[in-house]
């Protein structure tokens, strides 16, 4: 569906601008709406920089309707992915109503005034702490959801796919597709952009490349005591250009004249690999020591969470590429 116009929302943060890259070189048109909360403009120069391509970015609040409004009326829009979110699960146990306001309440801004301008594609990003404590594993996007999710970050996700769900249900020429990622890490291959969290990073993988290049002293490994087979937890770690591609399959599908309704898809490898297992690969790949030190669990992990990826194989014909060594470059 080249050719298509997609407005991107927090396109100027992690997953987005990957996904705004892989969108102009498969020649879609992209007009990125971000109020820059976390995140600079100089990603997208970088976008531009890499893909030779101009990016339309308007600085919008997405819980601003007015200015939401104004960017569907300059602009012909096909489909949205919609990625702006708050996404620091500690963060929004202390202020959920900053969380809920932003991430459901913003939700619902963009959704009203899709309406109003009669665009009624929207892809979503989800995550695998939908699925809170897994009953069983691999993950399949049929595992109950909401029930285990303890941050106001993991609920604000769960709360939104229901009213996607709604929404579909109730108006038959809406579409959605909730795409719910696993662990994504890594930066694109030319190095250009990234993963870049102020202040210290909340995931692992950012936080081992900072004792990497000796901004930090050691990694903290939180307990090594879980139920998987080194005692540290287990992720299902996927590249950051894979989940771009998803998204790239996932657009294809909603622009489709046939497609309709509602659709949930896991992004992952379908592959475990825990913190020991990720810290050993980074060493091997990077060639730098990367010093640990096993610390107790922090509140709130769960010993293992991976990926059923068939579905997406099977309806998306997407499947993740890139092993944990490309991830550590
Ligand atoms: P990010 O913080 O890098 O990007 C989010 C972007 O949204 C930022 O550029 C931010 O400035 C913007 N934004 C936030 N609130 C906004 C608002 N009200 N109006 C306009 N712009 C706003 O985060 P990310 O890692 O790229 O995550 C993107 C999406 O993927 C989020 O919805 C997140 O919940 C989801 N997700 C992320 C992960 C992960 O580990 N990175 C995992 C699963 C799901
Ligand atoms: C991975 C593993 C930690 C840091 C989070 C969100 C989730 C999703 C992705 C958005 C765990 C261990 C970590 C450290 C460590 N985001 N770890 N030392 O917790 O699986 O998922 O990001 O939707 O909602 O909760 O990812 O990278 O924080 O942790 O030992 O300094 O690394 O215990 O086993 P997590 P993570």
């Amino acid at each position: 569906m080249s050719g298509a116009t997609v407005l991107v929302t927090g396109g100027a943060g992690y997953v987005g601008s990957h996904s705004v890259v892989e969108l102009l070189n498969q020649g879609f048109k992209v007009v990125v709406v971000d109020n820059l909360v976390n995140a600079s403009s100089e990603c997208l120069k970088r976008v531009e920089e890499i893909t030779g391509k101009e990016v339309i970015c308007i600085l919008v609040d997405l819980c601003d309707k007015h200015g939401l409004d104004k960017v569907f009326t300059d602009h012909k829009i096909d489909c949205v992915i919609h990625f702006a979110a708050l996404k620091a699960v500690g963060e929004s146990v202390s202020v959920p109503l900053t969380y809920y306001r932003n991430n459901v309440g913003g939700t619902l801004t963009l959704l009203e005034v899709m309406k109003a301008h009669n665009v009624k594609k929207i892809v979503y990003s989800s995550s695998a702490t939908v699925y809170g404590t897994p009953q069983t594993l691999p993950l399949t996007e049929d595992h109950p959801t909401g029930s285990g999710c303890t941050s106001p970050y993991g609920k604000s996700k769960y709360f939104v796919e229901q009213i996607l769900m709604d929404l579909v249900k109730s108006d038959e020429t809406w579409s959605a597709i909730s795409l719910r990622y696993f662990n994504p890490v890594g930066a694109h291959e030319s190095g250009k952009i990234g993963e870049d969290p102020k202040g210290i990073p909340n995931n692992i993988m950012p936080y081992i490349a900072q004792v990497a290049v000796g901004r930090r002293k050691d990694l903290k490994v939180f307990g090594n005591d879980y139920n998987t087979p080194d005692g540290t937890g287990v992720r299902d770690y996927v590249h950051i250009q894979d989940l771009a591609t998803g998204h790239i399959a996932a657009t294809n599908m909603i622009l489709s004249p046939n497609f309709c309704g509602w659709k949930v898809y896991n992004l992952g490898t379908g592959s475990g690999l825990s913190v020991l297992q990720l810290v050993k690969a980074f060493e091997e790949a990077s060639g730098q020591k990367v010093p640990c030190e096993i610390v107790g669990r922090r509140a709130g992990d769960i010993d293992a969470s991976y990926a059923d990826v068939s579905l997406a194989k099977k309806e998306l014909q997407w499947q993740a590429t890139k092993g944990v060594l490309d991830m550590c470059m």
